[in-house]
C-alpha cells in the first residue's frame, strides 16, 4: 500500500510565513508538520510514500526530504502545481497508485490515531472522523448502520458532530468519480463530493473515529496548539552531552539539541530547544519550540514556535507568537500574538 501526503495548498491563512515556502515545512518540535505525518505514515509500516506538490516553491519539499532514504521511506512526487483543491490533488497520484487501495493525509494535519487500523479498511473508501463541539465549522458525516450516507459541509442543523479529518482511504473508485465532479463555488474539486459520488454510485465508504486529539495547522494559533499538543506528547527531556548548560535551570521536559548553550537562563518545559542555539540571561516558558542557530537574550518567551536561524536580543517578551526563518528582533517590549515572515529584522 501506499500513502499519499498532500503538500500543495496556498496557505493563505499563514502569510506571512508561506511567502518563502509550503506551510507544511514549518517546524514545530523540532519537525516540519509533513515530517510528524511522515513519521506516523512510516511508523505504521507503510514505507511508499507520494508527495504531492503545490507551486509555492515546491523545490523546498524535494531539498528537504530527498528520497525518502534519510527517513526510511521511498518517496516519488508528483506535481500538482496550482491549489485546484484536494479531489484534484488526489487525481494526480492515479498512474502511481494504480489499482491498490491508498491512503491520504492531509500534509498539515497532525491525527493521533493508529494508521495501521485505519489503513485495513475493506470498503471502497474509507474517512477518518473526530466528535466535535461545533459541527457548522466543518465538514461533516452521517452514518446509518455503520456506514457513511452522506457529507454536509458546514451545516447548519445539527445533523452529526462527526467532523471529517485530513485522512482517507480509497480504492481505484475514486478516479472514475473524480473525472466526473465539476468545481465548486470556490473554483475546487472537493474531496467531499468525490467521497459523497462514491456513496451515490452504491460504493461502501466505512470510517473510524479519532478518540485522541488532531490538529489541523491552518492558522497561526493552530500551529500554537499544535505545538503545544505535540510538546506535551512527544517531546522527553533530553539534554545533548555535547550541549553546554551554564548556571541554569533547566525544569521538566526540555529537549536541547546537540552544541546548544544554556546560560544564566530558566527553561520551563515542555520545551524544544533545536542544536547550535545560544540561550543567555532569558526566560524560555513552557510550550515553546526554538529552532537551530538561534541567539536568545536578555528575553523571555512563552508559548511561541520560533523557526531557524532567529535572534532575539535586548529585553523582548513574546507570547502566543510565531518567528520565521532568519528573524532579528532587537530592543525590548512585550508582545502578544507576534507574527512575523522569514528573513525579516524588527526593532521594537
Ligand atoms: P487547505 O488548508 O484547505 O488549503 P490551503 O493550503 O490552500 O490553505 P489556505 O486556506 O490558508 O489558503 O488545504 C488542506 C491541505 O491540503 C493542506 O495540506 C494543503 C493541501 N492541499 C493540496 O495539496 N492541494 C490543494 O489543491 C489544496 C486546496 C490543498
Amino acid at each position: 500500500m501506499k500513502a499519499v501526503i498532500l503538500h500543495g495548498g496556498q496557505g493563505t491563512r499563514l502569510r506571512p510565513l508561506t511567502h518563502t515556502g509550503p506551510k507544511q515545512l514549518i517546524k514545530i518540535a523540532g519537525k516540519p508538520i509533513s515530517q510528524w505525518v511522515l513519521e506516523q505514515i512510516r511508523d505504521a509500516g507503510i514505507h511508499d510514500i507520494v508527495v504531492v506538490l503545490g507551486d509555492n516553491m515546491p523545490n523546498k519539499v524535494i531539498e528537504y526530504y530527498g528520497d525518502g532514504s534519510r527517513l526510511g521511506v521511498n518517496i516519488t512526487y508528483v506535481y500538482q502545481g496550482k491549489a485546484r483543491g484536494l479531489a484534484d490533488a488526489v487525481y494526480r497520484v492515479k498512474d502511481v497508485v494504480k489499482d491498490d487501495k491508498f491512503i491520504v493525509y492531509l500534509g498539515d494535519n497532525i491525527v493521533n490515531y493508529d494508521l495501521r487500523k485505519f489503513a485495513s479498511f475493506d470498503s471502497n473508501a474509507s474517512i477518518l472522523l473526530a466528535r466535535v463541539q461545533d459541527p457548522s465549522r466543518f465538514g461533516v458525516a452521517v452514518i446509518k448502520e455503520g456506514k457513511v450516507v452522506k457529507l454536509v459541509e458546514k451545516p447548519k442543523e445539527r445533523i452529526s458532530d462527526l467532523a471529517i479529518v485530513g485522512v482517507y482511504g480509497f480504492d481505484e473508485n475514486v478516479f472514475d468519480i473524480i473525472e466526473g465532479l465539476r468545481p465548486s463555488w470556490r473554483g475546487e474539486l472537493e474531496i467531499t463530493d468525490a467521497i459523497q459520488g462514491l456513496i451515490d454510485r452504491g460504493l461502501r465508504v466505512s470510517y473510524e473515529i479519532v478518540d485522541g486529539w488532531w490538529k489541523d495547522t491552518g492558522t497561526p494559533r493552530d500551529i500554537l496548539e499544535a505545538n503545544a499538543i505535540l510538546l506535551d506528547t512527544r517531546v522527553s527531556r533530553h539534554i545533548a552531552e555535547d550541549a553546554k548548560v551554564i548556571n541554569s535551570s533547566i525544569e521538566g521536559r526540555v529537549f536541547v539539541g546537540g552544541n546548544s548553550v544554556i546560560e544564566n537562563s530558566t527553561i520551563r518545559g515542555p520545551t524544544y530547544i533545536g542544536g547550535n542555539t545560544i540561550i543567555k540571561n532569558s526566560y524560555i516558558g513552557p510550550y515553546t519550540s526554538i529552532g537551530d542557530g538561534c541567539e536568545i537574550e536578555n528575553s523571555e518567551i512563552e508559548h511561541s514556535v520560533i523557526l531557524d536561524n532567529v535572534k532575539i536580543m535586548g529585553g523582548v517578551y513574546l507570547m502566543d507568537s510565531l518567528i520565521g526563518n532568519n528573524v532579528t528582533i532587537r530592543k525590548g517590549n512585550r508582545w502578544n500574538m507576534l507574527i512575523v515572515g522569514e528573513n525579516s529584522w524588527l526593532t521594537l
